[in-house]
């Protein structure tokens, strides 16, 4: 229902409800012990302080008790040794490992965190550490006029979230997400924090209701737990890149995906039966359209009961999975919480007989109204539960399925309050919580029972999960897409910095529904927001009910040849892109990145929402609006290269670029190495040849290390990847490129290299490890030559 004016009566109860907080007031005694931590008592509270690393220390707070040390399951870093030193004077304890050091005021305590080079990171405000009645724990911090926040997961709104108050309670909204929406599906505490050009992090394990009040005061700002003790990490920085790499210390990184789940994925809920699927695939052949996957929505099923096909519009899924798999195709099935009440089904009888499912701490099973009808929901909090939920996907890998998309899983529930009784007790392996404390880990921990399952069940090839809701670590698990988005350009436009804060949230591998959800998309719209998805980590066209079919060429054909080109674009983007996950599965750094990330000191790009970064080395600028031909584009220090015109642009400033419909403006940093591979039917086709782009800068040698394994199982954990650092410099007319293999524990399919050199005079000379190369002038301008390994 719309709301009136009533929603601002004066007196609001809301406002009534204001509890005041309560400090923890002085230092009473304190223990320390070398690799133990250091035990404050304070008047009114209990504060923790451990060290993971030099770099990351863990500051909780309990008003009652020591705090508990045990983490949630978003954790997976055991602490370090780490050599501290504990120093004392009557006002002060001051602990130090060799990165951070931490000043505690006795009276008050209060604790500012300094670098090694003695500048403030974070610092408590005289408020500092609080509760009150109604057991919320706060902590208080001061904000600096030069703080910019990035982070907090899936938010709307611009990229830089100061000014915001963000809600952390995963929550399923089909409202139209706007900027006043501060919960959607991933809960994600953990926010970075870039001050003159400087990064310090900081995350806070705790999956109950918090918020993150960046706008009610430009001096100060705050985090709050509605439940539960405050248990934050501080990560030291000093780069964007650096925190990154702290954050994914404690939380993991994303495991490298099968490559298939980079390829474009065509979605729809649904394609309702299986003579819908054969056309679909048969479409996309016949256009020649490449397609790595296709989507499951909830009609494959009867009656919506998970792990079932319905007999009448799947008959045969085994074969109809098979001669996907021939065609290259991927199938990913939708995989809910919700399990059908229903005393002769299968799924819901293992889950009464073995105690699988929430209940109330009187016993009573928790039910809910979702797809299905009235439904349980497995307790995914027990270890036990979440074996049985991931060993039931046999039920889909026995049929060839690879792939799992889990949806509802905030868990959405069809009622007011959109989710399950926050009263429901969850066993919790043992140490029993309400929902209300641990809500927000619902759905990591049904995505954890899912990759689990599922990787266990393929036979060493790398499983692919989709999940629409999550915690900090969800990046472990599984791929996020943003929900249901619509068919705006608003959300078009919003999906830009959402999918960046994502990025510098943990999360590389995101993406949002191509076109829009709900509500009906045109063709012009489709268009540019396929050529954005060309870049963004996870590519899929999806589309509700009751909503135009949006498949690439629903809108004639001016649009289908565009959205075509885009989705051939992201297969010879796709040698750059996988080497970029590769080195987000090390390293935490996202493959799409804001421009912040690389360059900090730049206001420019503080909050540029707009357009964002492939790698280190490529500019992207979407059109994001209607009848657009042209559009501002900010390039950051340096010279840039147009990759369609190779014109050179200076850098440090703003520029006036075309953008015609088939244009999406795209930026390569002069010193880059690029490498593109051929259009393809799908990612199983084999790479005939690579490409390598040089953009020589003058006096700089330019290099990139390129990645290459099977794409398909852990192989490469066992040494059988390829990498080869290709390095290229011009000097004196002559560009000298070199490609030293540095691990051959994997052959790639391509037996040629093409080498193609932009911005170069014709007449330029081209060696290739020392030799000269017979070269020629191609269409473009560009000096090029092929090379037979
Ligand atoms: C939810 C999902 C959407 C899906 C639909 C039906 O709205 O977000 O992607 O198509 O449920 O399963």
């Amino acid at each position: 229902m719309q709301e009136g004016s009533a929603a601002i009566l004066p007196d609001q109860e809301n406002e009534l409800k204001q509890q005041p907080y309560k400090r923890i007031g002085s230092l009473v005694s304190h223990t320390f012990h070398q690799q133990e931590a250091l035990e404050l008592q304070c008047e009114h509270g209990f504060v923790s302080v451990l060290f993971y690393r030099d770099d990351i220390v863990r500051i909780l707070m309990n008003p009652k008790e020591t705090p508990q040390k045990q983490s949630t399951l978003a954790v997976v870093k055991e602490r370090e040794n780490v050599e501290l030193t504990l120093t004392e004077n009557e006002h002060n304890l001051t602990l130090s490992s060799s990165k951070l050091t931490l000043n505690i005021n006795r009276a008050p305590v209060t604790i500012a965190i300094y670098d090694q080079d003695g500048r403030v990171l974070v610092e408590e405000t005289e408020h500092g550490m609080a509760f009150n009645s109604k057991q919320e724990v706060i902590s208080f911090k001061k904000m600096d006029a030069n703080d910019h926040f990035y982070g907090f997961g899936e938010k709307t709104s611009f990229l830089d979230k100061r000014g915001e108050k963000m809600t952390m309670w995963n929550t399923d909204v089909f409202a139209p997400h706007n900027p006043e929406i501060d919960a959607l599906y991933q809960s994600i505490p953990y926010f970075m924090t870039i001050r003159n050009g400087q990064a310090h992090g900081i995350f806070l394990d705790n999956p109950a209701k918090t918020v993150f009040d960046m706008k009610s005061s430009t001096e100060q700002y705050s985090m709050k737990a509605e439940r539960g003790q405050l248990d934050y990490y501080i990560f030291a920085g000093p780069t964007p890149k650096d925190v990154l790499e702290q954050y994914t210390a404690i939380t993991g990184k994303m495991p490298l995906p099968p490559k298939w789940a980079l390829g474009y994925h065509q979605s729809r809920y649904s394609y309702k039966n299986e003579q819908e699927v054969r056309a679909l695939v048969q479409t996309f052949k016949e256009k020649r359209i490449p397609l790595d996957a296709i989507y499951l929505d909830i009609h494959y099923m009867d009656g919506y009961r998970v792990f079932t096909f319905d007999e009448d519009r799947f008959p045969n899924p085994k074969q109809l999975m098979q001669e996907l798999k021939d065609e290259g195709i991927h199938v990913v099935p939708i995989v809910d919480p919700g399990v059908k009440e229903d005393p002769e089904y299968f799924v819901y009888q293992e889950g009464v007989k073995d105690d699988h499912f929430c209940k109330y701490i009187d016993g009573t099973i928790y039910h809910g109204d979702v797809w299905p009808g009235n439904s349980a929901f497995p307790d995914f909090t027990k270890a036990e539960v979440r074996k049985w939920w991931g060993d039931n996907h046999t039920f889909y890998t026995d049929l060839g399925i690879e792939g799992v998309w889990n949806d509802m899983n905030e868990p959405a529930v069809f009622n007011e309050t959109k989710t399950m009784d926050v009263k429901v007790v969850h066993d919790n392996d043992g140490d029993p919580q309400t929902h209300g404390e641990l809500h927000n880990l619902y759905g990591f921990l049904m995505g954890k029972a899912t990759h689990e399952g599922l990787k266990e069940q393929i036979n060493g090839k790398r499983p692919f999960l989709l999940t629409r809701a999550g915690f900090a670590g969800v990046q472990r698990y599984a791929t996020v897409w943003t929900g249901d988005n619509r068919s705006f350009w608003e959300h078009l436009q919003m999906a830009l910095p959402m999918c960046m804060n994502l990025g510098v949230s943990g999360v590389p591998f995101c993406g949002p529904d191509v076109g829009g959800f709900a509500h009906d998309t045109n063709g012009q719209l489709l268009a540019r927001w396929t050529q954005f998805g060309t870049f963004t980590p996870y590519f899929r066209n999806h589309s509700e009910l009751h909503s135009l079919p949006q498949e690439p060429w629903q809108f004639g054909e001016t649009y289908e040849k565009v959205i075509k080109k885009y989705i051939e674009q992201r297969y010879v983007w796709m040698p750059y892109l996988y080497t970029l996950f590769q080195e987000a599965s090390v390293t935490g750094t996202p493959v799409m990145r804001p421009l912040v990330l690389e360059y900090p000191n730049d206001k420019h790009t503080f909050n540029l929402s707009d357009q964002f970064m492939i790698g280190s080395d490529v500019i992207v600028a979407p059109i994001l609006t209607p009848d657009t031909y042209h559009r501002v584009v900010y390039l950051p220090e340096g010279r840039w290269v147009n990759y369609w015109t190779n014109e050179k642009l200076e850098g440090g400033k703003h520029h006036l670029v075309e953008a015609p419909l088939d244009t999406l403006p795209i930026f390569v940093k002069e010193g880059a190495v690029i490498t593109h591979g051929a259009v393809k039917r799908s990612t199983e086709t084999k790479e005939e040849q690579l490409t390598v782009h040089v953009y020589p800068k003058e006096g700089e040698t330019s290099t990139f290390t390129y990645y290459e394994d099977d794409g398909r199982t852990y192989g490469y954990e066992s040494g059988e990847f390829y990498t080869c650092k290709i390095e290229a410099a011009i000097d004196n007319e002559q560009v000298n490129i070199t490609m030293n293999v540095e691990n051959d524990g994997y052959q790639p399919d391509w037996k040629a290299v093409k080498f193609i050199v932009h911005g170069v005079a014709d007449h330029v000379k081209v060696t290739v490890d020392g030799k000269e190369q017979v070269t020629e002038v191609n269409a473009k301008g560009c000096v090029q030559t092929n090379l037979q390994r």
